[in-house]
């Protein structure tokens, strides 16, 4: 693909080269354009030694006076990394006072935009809405992350991963629509189990690979349920989604929007008990002993494999030990078609992490194991393994 990647001037510009290197070492040609405070971060030498192309700077000190009309025209896919705040307002608003914003106005083909800048800048309400703006455009935005941020502040505002933001770049490049005319019922996220009306009982779940299999669904066409736990993360665009917060809320929710679904997918964290008997008023602080008498929580997964019907259900094993015996062992006492196993606990990846490694485990009797990569990646794959799944079993039922 030929790639314009547009730089801005900001902390994070440096991670732009980054992003060259790795569309270049996957076979795409990359035309730089830097904004003048973008040189000031990172000198446009980088570029051209990464690209193998002098980065376009100036907007009237070429050679060609309309060279970023041709600029546009022969590229496919214009990226912006990293946006800064001044940037997302300028294409919002439709100025074009220098070479990248007048060739964002010339460019028709898709727009990736990977936000970096202050937490502050970034919740400002005219960043955000310069950011819907641009959303509605329907340019695929990437990030930015939570973290640790340049200015010493902690928050959203990190540019992603660039790892992440080349694949989403390819994505946006070459969409694939195969999941249209399905409906994908996930799950997501934790459940809190009440002990008092201000204390309840949960676990590590992020739901960042949930959260990463809507999106996914949606980018490939499918209509999407995404039926949460309480979690930290904006829904991705384009899902329908259903709020819960105990075991018993998501087991009502699911059944309740089971109807329409032709894929389910429980990525839930579920806790597997709930307390007995929930307090009324607030647990007084004792020097004495307490204990909680727990009982389990109703077996989504047991009853989704009972009702499931032609529909394909995917399950999720998060284990410490004995990944692929206790993958295979649920898919079988489930009734799934496949399970997504990974180990938590003591890991560089799983549920709190962007990133996860697991292993595939399907009722066609392959095991896969797919290498870490970015959760959205993860989801992908998943999807494409689904996908073939259903071909298999169709097959296999015409014999
Ligand atoms: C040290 C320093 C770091 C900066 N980092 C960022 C940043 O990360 N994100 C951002 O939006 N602006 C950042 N700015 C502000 C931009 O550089 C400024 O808004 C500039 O006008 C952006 O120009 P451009 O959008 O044409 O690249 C930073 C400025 C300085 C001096």
């Amino acid at each position: 693909m030929r790639i314009i990647l547009g730089v801005g001037g900001g902390i994070a510009g440096y991670k732009a080269a980054e992003v060259a290197r790795l569309l270049g070492q996957r076979g795409h040609t990359v035309q730089t354009v830097m904004t003048a405070a973008a040189e000031e971060f990172i000198r446009p030498l980088t570029f051209a030694a990464l690209t193998g192309q002098k980065a376009l700077t100036d907007l009237f000190a070429i050679e060609n006076a309309i060279e970023h009309i041709a600029v546009a025209q022969q590229n496919e896919l214009l990226a912006i990394v990293p946006a800064t705040a001044d940037l997302m307002g300028r294409f919002a608003s439709g100025l074009a006072d220098d070479f990248l914003t007048t060739l964002y106005l010339a460019f028709t083909g898709p727009v990736v935009v990977a936000p970096a800048m202050n937490v502050n800048m970034w919740r400002h309400p005219a960043t955000q809405a310069n950011l819907e703006t641009l959303l509605a455009r329907g340019h695929v935005v990437v990030g930015p992350e939570e973290g640790w941020l340049a200015c010493g502040m902690t928050g959203a505002g990190r540019l992603s991963d660039p790892e992440e933001i080349a694949a989403a770049i390819e994505r946006a490049g070459n969409p694939r629509r195969d999941l249209e005319g399905e409906t994908v019922l996930v799950t997501a996220g934790p459940t809190q189990e009440p002990l008092d009306p201000v204390r309840f009982i949960s676990n590590r779940s992020s739901g960042r690979m949930g959260y990463a299999l809507a999106e996914a669904a949606v980018a490939r066409g499918a209509r999407v349920i995404l039926i949460s736990g309480p979690v930290h993360l904006a829904p991705p665009r384009g899902v329908e989604l259903v709020s819960v917060r105990t075991a018993q809320e998501m087991r009502d929710q699911v059944f309740e929007q089971l109807g329409p679904a032709t894929i389910v997918i429980k990525a839930a964290a579920v806790s597997d008990f709930h307390l007995a008997k929930v307090h009324p008023q607030k647990m007084k602080k004792t020097a004495a002993r307490v204990s909680l008498e727990l009982d389990p929580t109703p077996d989504i997964l047991a009853e989704l494999g009972r009702k499931k019907g032609d529909r394909l259900l995917i399950g999720f094993a998060a284990e410490t030990e004995n990944l692929q015996q206790e993958a295979r062992r649920k898919l079988e006492s489930k009734n799934c078609d496949m399970v997504v196993a990974n180990l938590v606990g003591g890991t560089e990846t799983g549920f709190e992490s962007d990133q996860n490694e697991v292993l595939l485990v399907t009722r066609a009797g392959e095991t896969l194991r797919v290498a870490r990569a970015a959760k959205r990646e993860v989801a992908d794959r998943i999807f494409d393994e689904t996908l073939k799944l259903r071909l298999a079993l169709h097959a296999a039922d015409e014999r």
